[in-house]
């Protein structure tokens, strides 16, 4: 691995013209500002002790919301087409929330950075609920007010992020905000989540948006073993994961009878659900191998896996791990994005990396640049084998606040220092800002 950032660029294979590089963020996660806004589910779940590793929160976060030029001007150093953030729904509930967005991007359209927002990224008003049917209506209520407002200026809409961590972690398991327990009872949050989607889509084709997409995490699933109980496992997971959420959007109809655990008139909210997209968002961190239950918990990078999954989640061995513990396993890109082009044939619409990335200690982050190297290489073997891939997005331009990690993981490629709010930007940042300088 090179360490020189502009030699490590230059050796960079070329991506076709018009390829779309960007980072991304979230406004929980980084905005801060917790007063100038309704509470979300995030900062009820955040008060309870024991359930944010290091005891904070984010109300103060990066406070990017009083310090967002500064961060804007790191965007522009860094010579990104584009830059993913997300907006609050609790914020825009509020008097004037919605001026925080208008003056954000129009600092992103003066600065040269294309904004790609994403509607809703974990922070639920904490008055509204997945479990109801409503919130879903309500959400696309939410999502045209905003197009209204921010439309004439965004490149690419996301609806949700990662639904199904928001399903899995915050409903099933209990790890994420709103904290329920709820496992296999979890699945309506799935569906009205879904809902939302196919409503948020038709909201913004109605209010004139085009390039609309969604961030959906996705993995390789590898099984332990070839033992039918693990590849049974495997395939389990791999519903959950893969399936559940791409499936209906891609295909209009759930995997393997699922939709008959759904609520409502399901049939008829596919064709919802299952509106055209005019691009498909992937999150990609790393690959999992499952096994058959053990009758144990597991603690899997800090999540406790319950014993009575249906499966269980294994390390993968002689692989490096980030310091979160997740493996690096570049061509699990790859192999996911060749796999989803067998899956889903011409059902899959144009790919964008929305999110990419790890976490590592320190300025000199040589392991988080040989982590984007490999991956960005791996970006450009999918392209070779033929995958539509248009895009790609670096989780994430600061470090901020890792949900249940709190401040404990920096996934960022400009350092901040939270008693002072300084942004420092790192080794990865000047890599980075090679590489697109190479690819131009
Ligand atoms: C997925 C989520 O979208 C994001 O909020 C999170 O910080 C990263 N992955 C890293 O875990």
């Amino acid at each position: 691995m090179a360490t020189d950032p502009i030699t490590a660029a230059t050796a960079m294979p070329r991506f076709p013209a018009g390829f779309l590089w960007g980072v991304s963020t979230s406004a929980h996660q980084i905005e801060g500002a917790a007063d100038r806004r309704e509470p979300s589910v995030w900062d009820a779940f955040t008060v309870e002790p024991g359930h944010v590793k290091d005891g904070s929160d984010a109300s103060v976060a990066c406070d990017h919301y009083h310090r967002y030029r500064e961060d804007v001007a790191l965007l522009a150093g860094l010579g990104v087409d584009a830059y993913r953030f997300s907006i609050s729904w609790p914020r825009v509930r509020s008097e004037g929330g919605l001026d925080f967005y208008d003056q954000l991007v129009d600092e992103l359209c003066a600065a040269g950075v294309r904004p790609v927002p994403t509607l809703f990224h974990w922070d639920l008003p904490v008055a509204l609920d997945w479990l109801e049917r409503d919130t879903a209506a309500r959400f696309a209520e939410y999502v045209s007010q905003v197009a209204e407002r921010l439309g004439d200026r965004v490149h690419k809409w996301i609806t949700l992020n990662e639904p199904a961590e928001h399903t899995l972690l915050g409903h099933a398991l209990g790890a994420h905000a709103p904290g329920r327990q709820l496992m296999f009872d979890a699945l309506p949050v799935a569906h009205h989540q879904l809902l939302a989607h196919g409503l948020a889509v038709r909201a913004l084709r109605a209010a004139g948006a085009t390039d609309i997409g969604i961030a959906n995490s996705h993995g390789p699933t590898w099984p332990a073993s070839q033992e039918q109980a693990d590849v049974e496992a495997a395939g389990f997971y791999d519903l959950l994961l893969n399936r559940l959420f791409a499936d209906p959007l891609l295909l209009g109809q759930y995997p393997d009878g699922l939709g008959e655990l759904m609520p409502g008139d399901v049939e008829s909210d596919l064709k919802v659900i299952a509106e055209p997209l005019d691009w498909y968002g992937v999150n990609y961190y790393a690959p999992t191998r499952v096994g058959a239950p053990d009758g144990t918990d597991i603690d899997f990078g800090g999540l406790t896996i319950p014993a009575e999954l249906p499966f269980t989640v294994r390390q993968i061995e002689d692989v490096p791990v980030t310091d979160f513990g997740w493996p690096v396993v570049p061509q699990g890109l790859t192999e996911l994005l060749t796999g989803f082009r067998e899956r889903y044939g011409d059902r899959l619409p144009p790919v964008v990396i929305t999110e990419n990335g790890c976490s590592y200690e320190g300025l000199d982050d040589q392991d988080r640049i040989a982590y984007l190297d490999g991956h960005v290489r791996a970006l450009h073997d999918a392209l070779t084998a033929g995958v539509d891939v248009r895009g790609y997005f670096v989780w994430s331009l600061l470090d901020n606040f890792e949900w249940a990690e709190g401040y404990q993981r920096r996934f960022g490629l400009v350092h901040v220092d939270y008693e002072t709010q300084t942004r420092t930007p790192k080794a990865s940042y000047a890599w980075y800002r090679e590489l697109l300088r190479a690819q131009r």
